[in-house]
């Protein structure tokens, strides 16, 4: 049987780019497979979140992730925080993670940029954090959006530079996943290229927003003036709404506003609306839940505590095993 794992930051509520590019994957996929779902706390203290934002974003993610439909009796969901057992892992990791290979990682390069006054160590090695997260329950599938592509990539490199190292075979080589198909990216409503927490303002339908706010949200969504021929190609904030529409509505809605598109026939007006109708419709069993889910703290932290403990076997082994290899007396 697989083991299959993912995790998601919890910097805010979640998004629609984070509920098509992980979440719905691993609810899927959790009955057929031994599978792993975290909160991915280290990793979010990377911006420096006081102990107030920290616990209320942990417990909101928690509430979202049993709200998409992950069952913490099937899945073991757990807080990163919780299997402290990662940050040893990671220790033994960033021996051998080279300065020049972490550096060249997109994500970091695109982080340094934007905060320029907060290039930290745990910035630079979020990727082996990254690994260790996965490594550390020998995961093969990790079902992830587009952008976590690259450190996948560097978590291979690093579970197979410690096979050669120490002479075994220890660690998998684990893939991003999308259930066989290509990996997903949802773009943001302001014409940029993807849906993000951090992408400023209007960008993100979170899955929690009231359907005013949804309406609100894509009636703002950045269009232009229209094609102005037939068939004519698409330009990327209006390729970006017919991505989401492709991701909530029905295939005939989609085909009809592509048809309205070529004809030089498109009311972009129109389109938006069906649009914020086919999300509210699409998110209403989400919010309802969440709003139950987050009610009920005695139950979320029963979640939590089942999930520390299953956690704790698989990656409580791993780490034994792990020390041994390496050469610490058992
Ligand atoms: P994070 O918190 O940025 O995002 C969580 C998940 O959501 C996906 N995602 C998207 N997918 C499609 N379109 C989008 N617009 C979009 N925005 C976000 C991300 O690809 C991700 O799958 N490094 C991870 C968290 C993490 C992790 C792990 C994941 C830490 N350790 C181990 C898997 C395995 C991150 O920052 O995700």
């Amino acid at each position: 049987m697989d083991v299959v794992l993912s995790g998601i930051r919890p910097t805010g509520n979640l998004h629609l780019g984070n509920y098509f590019g992980a979440l719905r994957n691993f609810t899927k996929m959790q009955h057929e497979n031994n599978c792993y779902f975290f909160i991915a706390d280290y990793h979010s203290l990377t911006t420096h979140p006081t102990p107030e934002h920290l616990q209320e974003n942990v417990k909101q993610v928690l509430v979202e992730y049993l709200a998409a439909g992950l069952d913490p009796e099937v899945a073991t969901i757990y807080v990163q925080s919780d299997l402290p057992e990662t940050a040893e892992l990671y220790l033994f990791l960033n021996m051998n993670a080279y300065k020049g290979e972490l550096e060249r990682v997109t994500t970091f390069k695109e982080k340094a940029k934007t905060q320029p006054n907060n290039i930290n160590a745990g910035l630079l090695t979020y990727p082996t954090l990254m690994a260790a997260d996965i490594l550390i329950h020998r995961a093969h599938k990790v079902p992830v959006g587009k952008d976590q592509e690259q450190h996948l990539e560097m978590t291979r490199t690093f579970a197979n530079r410690f096979n050669r190292l120490y002479k075994v075979d220890y660690f998998p080589e684990p893939v991003a996943y999308n259930f066989g198909e290509d990996l997903i990216k949802i773009p943001g409503l302001d014409g940029s290229g993807k849906m993000g927490k951090s992408e400023g303002e209007g960008n993100a339908i979170f899955l929690a927003d009231e359907p005013a706010v949804i309406r609100k949200k894509v009636m703002r969504a950045v269009t232009d003036a229209g094609p102005q021929e037939m068939n004519a190609p698409k330009p990327d904030p209006i390729r970006n709404l017919f991505a989401i529409m492709e991701a909530v509505s029905s295939p005939d809605t989609v085909a009809y506003f592509d048809e309205k598109y070529n004809a030089c026939q498109i009311r972009y007006g129109d389109m938006k609306k069906q649009l914020a109708e086919d999300i509210i419709l699409f998110t209403e069993p989400l919010r309802e839940k969440i709003k139950a889910l987050s009610a009920d703290d005695n139950y979320i932290r029963k979640v939590m505590e089942m999930g520390k403990e299953k956690a704790h076997q698989s990656g409580g082994r791993t780490v034994r095993e792990v020390r041994e290899i390496i050469g610490f007396r058992p």
